[in-house]
């Protein structure tokens, strides 16, 4: 586990933008795992900025996100399908055919999650996932309890999720109640991995998460185990290690 420590928000996207554009540029056909969620937006603005400044580029990289919604279609401006479209996507030289995210609108959840690991299998694994942290330790969709060795499922959302997420919906009870993600098992076998942590909010967790044990209750602890792990997190998120 490498812990880099970055001065602010600004600070830690650019530290986590450069080594995504170092996987980029080192592996231009990688496969890069993403994250939906606040923590990631200014990694993603970085990256814009480096591409219209022709730094990097994106052709030839296949994307794998790590969840999305289930019930959702795609041209909900809350799926995140939408929000990976709006805060990347559209504005790097990505090929929309190398594109993947679960299908929020199969509602057959084991076919789905089916698919949706053989899509991961076939692109032959992830180079670099990225990923924010859950107040609750949650990584993906993965909540508290979940079992370490699971593929892509179906989960049903924790109370303390639906009511972080409610912000970008007009009401609570808009936000689904379900959601398909990519499994800790998944995460654990991308050759890399690059969480991003900002904000006195997730100190707390960060301790928790890599200075407490490995447990099942911190689904992000697993990550200790993880042969090339690198957290960047701001000063605030990194205060209490
Ligand atoms: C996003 C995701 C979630 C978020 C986490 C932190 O695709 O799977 O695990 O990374 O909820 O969210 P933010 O960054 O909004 O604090």
């Amino acid at each position: 586990m490498k812990i880099i420590r970055a001065k602010d928000y600004y600070d830690m996207s650019r530290k986590a933008a450069n080594i995504i554009s170092a996987q980029v540029i080192m592996k231009p056909n990688c496969v890069l795992g993403l994250a939906t969620g606040g923590t990631p937006v200014g990694t993603y603005k970085q990256l814009i900025d480096w591409y219209n400044k022709g730094d990097v580029d994106f052709s030839e990289v296949t994307t794998v996100n790590l969840d999305e919604y289930r019930g959702l279609p795609r041209e909900n401006e809350q799926s995140y399908w939408s929000f990976m479209h709006e805060n990347f996507f559209n504005h790097v030289n990505i090929d929309p055919a190398r594109i993947n995210l679960p299908d929020g609108t199969n509602m057959d959840a084991e076919a789905e999650c089916k698919r949706y690991d053989e899509v991961i299998h076939n692109v032959g694994g992830i180079d670099l996932q990225l990923l924010g942290i859950g107040h609750d330790g949650h990584i993906g969709f993965n909540e508290p309890g979940s079992a370490f060795e699971l593929g892509t499922h179906c989960v049903d959302l924790t109370d303390e999720t639906i009511e972080a997420n409610k912000r970008f919906f007009d009401k609570k009870e808009d936000v689904p109640r379900q959601a398909y993600t990519m499994g800790i098992k998944t995460i654990m076998q991308a050759r890399k991995v690059l969480m991003v942590a900002n904000g006195v909010g997730k100190a707390e967790i960060i301790k928790k998460a890599f200075f407490g044990p490995v447990t099942p209750e911190v689904p992000a602890s697993i990550l200790q185990m993880h042969p090339d792990f690198i957290l960047v997190g701001d000063a605030e998120a990194l205060s209490l290690i």
